[in-house]
């Protein structure tokens, strides 16, 4: 398992999972193409293993 955590400011509510779907950017605080996520999903997948994100509370 491979957990990363990072201080972003999270993800829009009820937008987690659109995450993966292709060219799908959920702000424009950064440019991007949107495609990180879904290769990042589409590898995983290929060799049988699942990928997940979700929010934390600050702590
Ligand atoms: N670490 C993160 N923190 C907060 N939001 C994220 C994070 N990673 C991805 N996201 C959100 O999910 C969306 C999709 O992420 P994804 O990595 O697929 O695309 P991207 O980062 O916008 O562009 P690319 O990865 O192609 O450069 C992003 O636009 C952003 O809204
Ligand atoms: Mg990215």
């Amino acid at each position: 398992m491979i957990e990363i955590e990072d201080c972003c400011g999270g993800l829009p509510p009820g937008k987690v999972e659109e995450a993966f779907a292709p060219f799908v950017r959920l702000d424009n605080r950064q440019s991007g193409f949107g495609l990180g996520l879904a290769i990042a999903k589409q590898a995983v997948d290929a060799h049988g293993g699942s990928i997940r994100v979700q929010n934390l509370p600050r702590a």
